[in-house]
């Protein structure tokens, strides 16, 4: 272990275990990968933390209930679908901690869900934002104040790179601009929702996790996931377990408001200023897409 991971290690263990009462954590995407690690790592340090899983894989759940501290929960939903997590959010109770973790590799192309939202940006953006909506009124009132945390890359929005005039990517849809869109989005809407006189006693942080050896490539085409595997073996990236540290580390590290992360859970500085008016126009734009769906 890298004296990097230690340090963020013994201050992760120093908070989580002296919280009280303990936390409700949820981690959505927590059958997997990163979430996963994230899920094991919070029961790890804080063993009386009630913890809440989300995913499809009920066997890869069951397989990691018994390791999630004294109450650990699986909630079965496919988040790709809005009235999956209005029916997934109904079931939880109580949340200080929010962990976004779900996602997929795909080199698809526009691949539209049976509510007509692309199946990646409604993982990756749109059914995350509608976790913290449903959520906001627990997350208000969590005692010692709560957290969320988007994993997805706090390091490389670009607002610039928007498409206005076609926000959803109903007809201008690439993987290129599929990914600046979650990712610039997820930027403006932390601001956002941090900005929010109501929610004064939350915390977001979007995280660039790095590589990270996770079966996230698994499903992409034989040559597209050669190169992936074989960089891997040669050691590229980190084990879910570090790197859901530095995870942990950065969203307990965010103080109040909103930041950006780095794979070592630091602040990025380096980011182009948030214009209010593209601000308005991604919660505008978001609000559209999560309702009534
Ligand atoms: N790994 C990397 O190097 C890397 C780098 C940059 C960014 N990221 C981002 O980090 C996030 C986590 O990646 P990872 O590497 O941990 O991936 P992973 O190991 O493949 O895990 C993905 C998780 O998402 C869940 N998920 C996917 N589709 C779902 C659906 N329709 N409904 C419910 N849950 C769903 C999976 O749960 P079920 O299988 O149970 O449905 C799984 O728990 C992703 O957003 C990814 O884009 C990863």
């Amino acid at each position: 272990m890298s004296a990097a991971v230690r340090a963020a290690r013994t201050s992760n263990a120093r908070i989580l275990s002296s919280l009280k009462p303990s936390p409700n954590v949820v981690v959505v995407g927590g059958t997997s990968g990163i979430g996963r690690g994230i899920a094991l790592s919070i029961a790890q340090h804080c063993p009386s933390a009630n913890i809440t899983i989300v995913g499809r894989n009920e066997s890869a759940a069951n397989a990691i209930l018994s390791q999630l501290g004294s109450n650990p929960k699986f909630i079965r939903a496919d988040v790709s679908l809005m009235s999956e997590i209005r029916a997934a959010t109904k079931k939880i109770s109580a949340v200080d901690m929010l962990i976004l973790t779900q996602g997929i590799l795909t080199m698809a192309g526009r691949t539209p869900t049976t509510e007509n939202i692309d199946n990646k940006l409604a993982l990756h953006y749109y059914g995350r934002v509608l976790f913290v909506q449903e959520l906001l009124p627990l997350l208000r009132s969590s005692q010692n104040g709560s957290k969320v945390l988007f994993v997805l890359d706090g390091v490389n929005g670009n607002p610039s790179k928007i498409n206005w005039n076609d926000m959803a990517l109903e007809n201008t849809y690439s993987l290129s601009s599929a990914a600046n869109h979650a990712l610039s989005f997820t930027d403006l809407v932390i601001h956002y929702l941090a900005s929010q006189q109501e929610n004064t006693n939350i915390t977001f942080t979007h995280a660039f996790p790095g590589v990270v050896r996770t079966p996230i490539a698994d499903n992409l085409p034989f040559w597209a996931r050669l190169p992936i595997k074989c960089g891997l073996a040669l050691g590229l990236g980190v084990s879910p377990e570090d790197c859901a540290e530095f995870m942990i580390y950065g969203m307990l590290g965010t103080d109040k408001g909103s930041r950006c992360i780095n794979d070592k859970g630091e602040t990025v500085t380096k980011k182009s200023p948030i214009q209010e008016e593209m601000v308005a126009k991604v919660w505008e734009h978001t609000s559209h897409m999560i309702t009534l769906k």
